[in-house]
């Protein structure tokens, strides 16, 4: 049987979702406060994580470890790294890569985002569940979805020379705070996941007036595409 995850840093990005839910019950664990229940039938633990790679990370553990979640999807809003993508648009990030962990001067090997130890540089989402995903997009806002690369880090991006070196150094779509390091518990952990943001600001020097008044609207519709992508996975059995 299916059981989803579902994370998003902050509560505008899984309120809607919520609502939605029937059958809740709610446990907390590590500070954080889980909702267990369904969502257009499907088996479903929705909770906030907070912002930020720890508290990602200790989110998605608890999830495998206490409620023995399949699969999980991160949903929220990003800064976009992408002049193709305006506020609104969508990033189903196929991979997750951290902008701000450089270990370089011990090793040329060790370019930006690559954890020492760890085989691979970017955590890659599961292809069956970035297909629900991207399908589940166009059908909220046909035409304005892409998928590709998410870069995280412990930073709010608002300057564009910051933006650039992180395009420069992962080739990302959009930048936000906790992706990544889901995608790397996820990935250690062996459950299947994928990466849903919308666009609030550009991550530029205007992403500092932008992200108040944008911030609720793409959290909204990012929800909109999670709650599409629930019932395609239950569709799918
Ligand atoms: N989340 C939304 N916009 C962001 C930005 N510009 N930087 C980091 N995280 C974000």
């Amino acid at each position: 049987m299916k059981k989803l995850g579902i994370i998003g840093a902050m509560s505008i990005e899984v309120e809607q979702l919520k609502e939605k839910m029937t059958d809740v019950s709610v446990t907390q664990r590590a500070g954080m406060t889980f909702y267990e229940g369904r969502l257009e039938q499907l088996p479903v633990v929705v909770v906030v994580c907070g912002v930020g790679k720890v508290n990602a990370a200790m989110c998605v553990q608890v999830l495998c470890d206490c409620f023995r979640v399949t699969h999980i999807v991160n949903t929220g809003v990003a800064g976009s790294l992408c002049a193709d993508l305006d506020i609104g648009d969508f990033v189903i990030g196929e991979s997750a890569i951290y902008h701000d962990f450089d270990c370089h001067v011990l090793n040329p090997h060790y370019v930006v985002g690559q954890v020492p130890g760890i085989a691979i540089r970017a955590f890659p989402a599961d292809k069956q569940l970035v297909n629900f995903a991207f399908d589940a997009a166009q059908t909220v806002y046909a035409g304005h979805a892409k998928i590709g690369r998410v870069a995280s880090g412990d930073q709010f991006v608002s300057q564009k020379e910051k933006k650039q070196q992180i395009i420069d150094d992962t080739q990302a779509l959009c930048t936000e705070m906790e992706g990544a390091a889901i995608a790397h518990t996820a990935w250690r952990n062996c459950v299947p996941f994928v990466i849903i943001r919308a666009i609030s600001d550009k991550a530029d020097d205007s992403a500092q007036m932008d992200y108040p008044t944008f911030e609720a609207i793409a959290a909204m519709r990012c929800a909109a595409v999670t709650c599409e992508m629930a019932k395609k996975i239950f569709q799918d059995g």
